[in-house]
């Protein structure tokens, strides 16, 4: 299956998405980002999971989506960012316009090797380009057991703390630990909002949110529960 299929397959999942997927803590937030800068870009906005939380910091929002369904959602989630269609490769803003990059969730998606430079296009000198990943805490039994289940389809790997390089600074990596909490509907949105279990046939997606449901059952998970995530940042300057 294509990356670029796996890329664009989110739009159809956009309310599962904004249901069940995690936000970000505010700690990860303010590591991300300086607090002098005014204006943010936020690549691969997605529903607004993460635009809502630079609003809430007090900065002007860009937010960059290329789905049309992730977008519909965003400017109901996230009204007062300004909304653009577009890329990682392919930003539709001035030379040095904005202050920060963040891409939340997303950076996997991008090719670096055009990313990077358009990056650095829009950023002002000086500007931050800053990558962030929620990584469900396998370290928790329950939760390892849930990723046996969710991979037995496919494995992404993805580099959570990936080069940046061009006319960047060597990047600076973090890590913060918190809790999601969620109930049985919200994990079961988790799932299907994946991309991977987007494209799965009916019938293997039902085995699969069957096998995560027996999970829960089996390691006494109640109505509502916790979620442990890792949130994994990045951050690089512009020379
Ligand atoms: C896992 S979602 C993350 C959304 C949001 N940032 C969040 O944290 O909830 C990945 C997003 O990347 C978007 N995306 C896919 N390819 C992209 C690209 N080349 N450039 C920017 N965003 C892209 C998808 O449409 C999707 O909204």
């Amino acid at each position: 299956m294509s990356s670029d299929l796996h890329a664009a397959s989110f739009g159809s999942a956009a309310a599962a998405y904004e249901r069940g997927r995690p936000p970000y803590p505010a700690e990860a937030v303010a590591w991300a980002v300086p607090s002098q800068a005014r204006r943010v870009l936020d690549l691969g906005a997605g529903t607004g999971k993460l635009t809502r939380a630079l609003l809430a910091a007090g900065f002007h929002v860009d937010a960059v989506e290329p789905s049309p369904e992730m977008r519909d959602q965003l400017a109901v989630s996230a009204g007062q960012a300004s909304i653009f269609e577009g890329t990682g490769e392919n930003v539709p803003l001035p030379d040095a316009s904005v202050d920060a990059v963040v891409c939340a969730q997303a950076w996997h998606w991008v090719d670096p090797a055009r990313a990077v430079p358009e990056m650095a296009r829009v950023l002002r000198p000086g500007g931050t380009l800053a990558l962030i990943w929620n990584i469900r805490d396998h370290t928790e039994p329950w939760v390892a057991a849930l990723d046996d289940v969710l991979h037995r389809h496919t494995r992404q790997e993805i580099d959570t703390a990936p080069p940046i390089g061009g006319p960047f600074s060597e990047p600076e990596h973090t890590e913060f630990r918190w809790r999601h909490t969620l109930n049985r509907t919200e994990l079961l949105d988790m799932v299907t909002s994946r991309s991977y279990v987007i494209l799965l046939s009916e019938t293997d997606r039902q085995a699969l949110l069957d096998g995560v449901l027996a999970l829960a059952d089996s390691h006494g998970l109640g109505d509502e529960f916790d979620l442990p995530y890792v949130t994994r940042c990045t951050r690089a300057r512009l020379r």
